[in-house]
């Protein structure tokens, strides 16, 4: 089939990739000149594993273009893919201007019927606000052209989005048209041979269904590091807790990993977004307002606990940092847990050495040349002439190191785990201190 994915981001990139691997005619659009050049030039501008293969071969086999002509992105798809970013507003609320500017560029250049298929993160009712927009154009134009918008929201992972896009769970199609919804059977057809995943309900539903899917995430998230500050206040070990609550298969063992807070390019724009939704319509959303909270301070956790250890006093301190990236197999620092520490390091007066084995180029990008930070090459190196180890994403090369190697190069050998990557008892073994979330702390070697 003809399609065009609108935005070439973590999501219509590989949407448009996944799409084109299957034999579909794929032309994506983006506004972002130098993006479209590298793609153009097989660059494929995001670590995702497995991207840059399947961009390639596409390109090659001529199933995968890329271009910055909206008029000929609108001519192409008899589907149009909005997959543009839907960022927080101020007020929390889900910023809306990319996708209606995307919705009146369809409807200045369309010239014969279109199906405008919504993959954007967006609130519910927004479908409405899409036809309007096209349909104040097109009235504009006097060009009365069929057209229907539907939502399709995307549940892929960042570090495992060519793979979720490959085989997904579910394929959600909001629409009350059975000929858009035929489309979309035969779009999908080749990633719904298996067993049927596709759910097709009204449009609304699958609009809030995206954010239900992301806040019940987030909710397991913050439940569990609640109860790790529990375990830590009452001596409990918030590892043996979690085992003991994921056997039970009404629980299961998936995303109840205590941490430093959820961070990345949906979860905390989401659920700030579902409570501005809720708040509209008279509601006062209790549990999404807690886990947003309790976000918020655990997020803070890493830091507070250096502080503390240094007696209040962390000026003339040098933290290394291991793992930028909002999680591992990204390079994306959007909300990332690692810049909420690095600003209160900043701002209690430490140095940071940093490593992540993909975010360097966009942590160069986002700091830039500052006097406390230096961005490191290797895990070692980052320790060099530090004074202790904070630990932000669990990258695996992280999983198994030198403890010997750490104890000599780190001045208090001190190891704060925001990821819980370690068993105390080795860590001690080694002679290093340890905190992490959760469990009792152990005191480094005398
Ligand atoms: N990243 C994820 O893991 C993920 C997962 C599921 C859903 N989503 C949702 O998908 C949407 C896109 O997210 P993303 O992470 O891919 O964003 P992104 O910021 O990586 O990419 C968005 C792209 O859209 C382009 N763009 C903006 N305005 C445009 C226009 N008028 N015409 C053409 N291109 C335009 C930008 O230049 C950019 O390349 C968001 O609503 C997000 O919430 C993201």
């Amino acid at each position: 089939m003809k399609v065009t994915v609108f935005g070439t981001g973590y999501v219509g990139l590989v949407q448009g990739a996944v799409l084109a691997d299957v034999g579909h005619d794929v032309v994506c659009v983006d506004i972002d000149a130098a993006k479209v050049a590298a793609l153009q030039a097989g660059r494929v501008p995001i670590h995702e594993p497995g991207l840059a293969p399947i961009v390639q071969a596409n390109q090659a086999a001529g199933r995968l273009r890329f271009t910055t002509g909206a008029a000929e992105g609108v001519a192409h798809g008899e589907l149009i893919f909005l997959a543009v970013g839907t960022p927080p507003d101020e007020d929390g609320s889900a910023d809306l201007q990319h996708v209606l500017a995307v919705a009146r560029t369809i409807a200045t250049h369309m010239a014969a019927p279109k199906t405008i298929v919504n993959k954007s993160t967006v609130p519910v009712g927004t479908a409405d606000q899409v036809a309007e927009a096209v349909r104040a154009v097109l009235q504009q134009r006097g060009a009365p052209i069929a057209f229907e918008v539907v939502s399709n929201p995307e549940f892929l992972k960042e570090g495992a989005a060519v793979a979720d896009c490959k085989r997904p769970d579910r394929i959600v199609i909001g629409t009350g048209s059975a000929a858009a919804e035929a489309q979309l059977r035969e779009l999908y057809a080749p990633f719904n041979r298996n067993h049927d995943k596709i759910v097709v309900m009204d449009v609304k539903s699958a609009e809030l269904t995206k954010y239900a899917a992301n806040a019940m995430l987030a909710t397991k998230i913050s439940f569990i590091n609640e109860i790790a500050n529990l375990a830590e206040r009452l001596g409990a070990d918030i590892e043996a807790v979690r085992r003991g609550i994921g056997s039970d298969p009404r629980i299961g063992y998936h995303f109840i990993y205590p941490g430093v807070g959820y961070g990345g390019s949906c979860f905390p724009k989401d659920v700030k977004a579902l409570i501005h939704t809720a708040k509209g319509v008279g509601f006062t959303p209790d549990v999404l307002l807690a886990v947003e909270q309790r976000n918020g301070a655990q997020r803070r956790v890493l830091a507070e606990r250096i502080v503390a250890h240094y007696g209040g006093d962390v000026r003339g301190k040098t933290v290394a940092v291991w793992g930028l990236a909002f999680k591992p197999e990204t390079d994306d620092m959007r909300e990332a847990p690692s810049r909420a520490l690095l600003q209160a390091l900043w701002a209690a007066g430490a140095q940071v050495r940093a490593h992540d084995p993909v975010a360097m180029d966009e942590a160069r990008r986002l700091f830039g040349e500052r006097d406390d930070l230096v961005l490191c090459d290797t895990p070692l190196e980052a320790l060099q002439g530090a004074d202790c180890l904070a630990i932000v994403t669990e990258w695996k090369i992280f999983r198994v190191p030198d403890f010997d190697q750490m104890a000599r190069l780190l001045k208090d050998r001190m190891v704060f785990d925001g990821r819980n990557l370690y068993e105390p008892a080795v860590l001690a073994r080694h002679g290093l201190g340890y905190e992490s979330i959760g469990r009792p702390g152990v005191a480094p070697a005398p």
